[in-house]
């Protein structure tokens, strides 16, 4: 398969998964209905979603409008969620995946991924939904559930129909590894962090080892952290100018040229966009090639930067540090 082709097929089920979707990470609720009817009727299959998201219910409007006017089927728009940490124990995971779906208003998901390997202490949703990462008492709690209990419930939600696919996310090498001694139904995605400050070649070779697909989050690197204060001071991707130098050499926005890298790479991507244009250029990048020079400069910003670890909600602790 050619890095241009718009779908991988996913080696289970073979159903496939388009290569660029839409990712629903800060969609303002207010917007997201329309957003994400827009982003269909733009042309993208893919909803990348969570319960973390909080717009779920938005999400799912959006996704049942375009459906009614006749812009997509159901069975044409990849949807896919995530189990969130305080619902890991083999009694939470069915209920929380089934109330998602009533949120969005839908009958399965293509793919529901565990979103990150660690397990906190159940919050009842109607105390705090989505209750983030600290109890009611503003603190974090792990609990004693190891994911091979969670996976086992994953595969029953294949089982019922629930899910088509499940994965995983925010995993390395070896519980990645270990999740597929046991499994009974293979892992199928693997979504991690992945840009030019942090490229993941090993992890990336060890999940096609494994037959799983990676999908690349946060592709603009710092750009999506600013607004949470959470860039640690990385230059923009953006406006570096390798890749500007690079985007107007092959007539790009710097936004495309980053998406073409992991996209050349092999990998799926999520972009975000509130902004319609924006959103629109982010889904334009499977038409044309970057010279292998360029993706190999452009590999060589690694700087092993990760912006997503929770371990910095905890430092003094250490409780949550999963990537360690
Ligand atoms: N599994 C996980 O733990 C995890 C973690 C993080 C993200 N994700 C998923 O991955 C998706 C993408 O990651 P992300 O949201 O972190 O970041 P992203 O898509 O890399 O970047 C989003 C940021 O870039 C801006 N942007 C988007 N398109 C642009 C363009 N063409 N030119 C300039 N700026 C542009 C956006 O601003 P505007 O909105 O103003 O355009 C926003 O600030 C998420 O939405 C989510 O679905 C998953």
């Amino acid at each position: 398969m050619t890095t241009n082709a718009t779908a991988i097929a996913l080696k289970r089920t073979g159903q496939l998964m388009p290569r660029v979707g839409f990712g629903l990470w800060k969609v303002d609720r207010p917007t997201c209905a329309t957003t994400v009817y827009n982003a269909l009727k733009a042309g993208y299959r893919l909803l990348d979603g969570a319960g973390d998201y909080g717009n779920e219910k938005e999400a799912g409007e959006g996704l049942r409008r375009a459906i009614a006017d006749g812009i997509v089927k159901r069975e044409e728009v990849f949807v896919t969620s995530k189990l969130w940490n305080t619902y890991h124990e083999r009694h939470q995971v069915k209920t929380i995946a089934k109330k998602q779906l009533e949120l969005w208003g839908i009958e399965y998901f293509d793919l529901y991924l565990i979103h990150f390997p660690i397990s906190l202490e159940y919050v009842k949703p109607e105390d705090k939904y989505p209750p983030e990462w600290w109890g009611l008492d503003g603190k974090i709690h792990t609990i004693n559930v190891p994911l091979r209990e969670t996976w086992e419930v994953m595969e029953e939600l294949v089982d019922d129909g629930l899910a088509k696919n499940i994965g995983l996310s925010n995993t390395q090498g070896s519980l990645l590894i270990d999740v597929t001694r046991y499994a009974r139904i293979q892992p199928q995605v693997l979504q991690v962090e992945i840009h030019p400050y942090l490229t993941q070649e090993a992890l990336v070779k060890q999940a096609e080892l494994l037959g799983i697909v990676v999908t690349a989050y946060s592709s603009f690197g710092p750009q999506s952290y600013v607004e949470l204060g959470g860039d640690k001071g990385a230059a923009g991707l953006l406006s570096l100018d390798l890749v500007t130098g690079i985007a107007s050499r092959v007539n790009k926005t710097p936004a495309q040229v980053l998406l073409r890298w992991a996209v050349q790479r092999g990998l799926a991507v999520i972009p975000k966009s509130n902004n319609h244009d924006r959103l629109v250029s982010n889904l334009q990048v499977t038409s044309f090639e970057l010279p292998a020079e360029d993706v190999k400069a452009i590999s060589s910003l690694n700087i092993g930067l990760r912006l997503n670890d929770p371990f910095d909600l905890d430092p003094n602790q250490g409780t949550l540090a999963i990537f360690a």
